[in-house]
């Protein structure tokens, strides 16, 4: 192992911010963002979102960072050792990973699937898509039980398999090579996008001002929705970012990679909006978020692309199934990490691959069932009045636990604990806004954080909307 007994750590700058960068650049990037850009004021809310991403996006990964480092543990160790009554925020850290992962893995199957339909095309196979309305073929897909679940499972297995490598030799190289590629192939779906004809309405979709949105109380479901993505975006309140700062070297800045993350993901954000919204609109399809968006209305783009559809199309969804692997490994490390930091705590002998292979199967178990349900097409009892497992399991992690737990931890470090990781960020230089840094802590974050709570809950449909 690199260091001391199990614990990992990055070989160097550049890798780590790829991994990093990987966590936070997900499916929320590609259909999240762009859509809700779009629908909630264009460049109105492009303002609000830069300003949310610096004042609570920056400060919460900084924060996380530093307690990941000044620890060097894991989310449910790192928090008893800041108080051992932090401890349940810990397991709070360690189980929405968890369950985030049990659709996360189901959503990056898909995109195998696609991937493999796309190429089948290209060689025109009897398995690509050839020519099938693409709301037919997906509906096709999702409801089939056992190709999901095997998509699902392959998909589960390539990430337990970089994890399996370790924290440089595995997810830090594997994130070296995966994530530039990412970004050109971005900007070569952005080339071809922005040049179909009819794609500036695209564009005018995605950045024309509408200060409409502001009117009224409106202000308050745009500050909830852009602070929602926010913080999806970053994967803030559980532990990947603490994680992944507990195995960085004492000699890297904080503050510089807490810069760097939020802006890289941003960007990748808007440059996911230019790379889709443009062709959905030269298309003459409605825009839209969420799976649908990636696997029904794309799909329709590429199958109207001509004869290098397909090969665009596979190339897009391996970007995509990229973004989501990055940030699955990250969900696994981080409940890897909390079990070799018991298992280091415990004074036992440290098995790194086989505390993978076994949370990876517990994980899978999850999975299977979520892709059993078949987005809730299977009449599935189903609870807390939604209709799917999927979002059940979202409910309870970035519905609840996720935005409480970003919430305390800024409550925690700007009234409990204040000053407590300043120490670990001044480790490289003095942090020249520690008083922006503490109101933030203090007020802006765990105001910001009600109101995604809020937000969330809304969404879910678990409490009505109050404005
Ligand atoms: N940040 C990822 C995205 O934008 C999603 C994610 C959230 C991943 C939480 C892991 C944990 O899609």
């Amino acid at each position: 192992m690199e260091h001391g007994k199990g614990k990992g750590q990055w070989g160097s700058q550049f890798g780590f911010l790829m991994a990093a960068i990987g966590s936070a650049v997900g499916l929320g990037n590609l259909w999240g963002f762009p859509y809700k850009l779009g629908k909630n004021g264009g460049f109105a809310f492009l303002i609000i979102y830069v300003l949310l991403v610096i004042l609570v996006g920056v400060v919460m990964v900084l924060s996380e960072l530093a307690l990941g480092r000044k620890t060097g543990k894991g989310i449910v160790s790192a928090w008893t050792t800041v108080d051992k009554k932090y401890k349940p925020l810990g397991w709070f850290g360690v189980i929405s990973p968890f369950l985030i992962l049990f659709f996360y893995t189901m959503l990056g199957g898909y995109c195998v699937k696609y991937i493999v339909a796309n190429l089948g095309d290209v060689f025109n196979a009897s398995w690509g898509v050839a020519g099938a309305d693409s709301g037919a073929y997906f509906q096709g897909f999702f409801t089939d039980q056992l190709q999901t679940s095997v998509y699902t499972l392959v998909f589960m297995g390539l990430t337990a398999l970089i994890v399996l490598g370790g924290v440089s030799s595995g997810i830090e190289k594997f994130s070296k090579v995966a994530m530039p590629l990412l970004f050109f192939m971005l900007v070569a779906v952005i080339v071809r996008s922005v040049t179909m004809p009819g794609a500036s309405e695209g564009i005018k979709f995605l950045f024309s001002p509408n200060w409409e949105v502001f009117k009224g109380t409106g202000w308050i479901n745009v500050l909830a929705s852009a602070g929602g993505q926010v913080f999806f975006s970053l994967s803030l309140g559980m532990g990947i970012t603490v994680t992944y700062g507990s195995y960085l070297k004492k000699t890297e800045s904080l503050q510089f990679n807490a810069f760097v993350i939020p802006f890289a993901d941003t960007v990748i954000a808007i440059m996911a909006g230019l790379a889709i919204m443009p062709a959905v609109f030269a298309s003459g399809l409605d825009p839209a978020a969420g799976p649908g968006l990636i696997f029904v209305t794309l799909q329709t783009v590429f199958a109207s692309m001509g004869s290098v559809g397909p090969a665009f199309g596979a190339a897009f969804y391996f970007l995509v199934f990229i973004a989501a692997i990055t940030s699955s490994i990250a969900l696994l490390e981080t409940v890897v990490a909390v079990i070799v930091d018991k298992k280091t705590e415990a004074g036992k002998p440290i098995n790194r691959k086989a505390i993978t292979v076994t949370s990876s199967l517990v994980i899978a178990v999850g999975a299977v069932f979520v892709s059993l349900d078949g987005l809730g097409s299977h009449g599935f009892p189903q609870i807390f009045g939604q209709g799917t497992w999927l979002d059940t399991f979202d409910l309870v992690a970035e519905g609840v636990l996720m935005p409480v737990s970003a919430l305390l931890l800024g409550v925690i470090f700007g009234w409990f604990k204040p000053g407590y990781l300043d120490t670990e960020i001044e480790l490289t230089g003095a942090l020249k806004w520690k008083a922006l840094y503490h109101l933030c802590l203090k007020v802006v974050a765990p105001l910001i954080m009600a109101l995604v709570l809020y937000g969330q809950l809304v969404n879910f449909g678990i409490i009505p909307a109050l404005f």
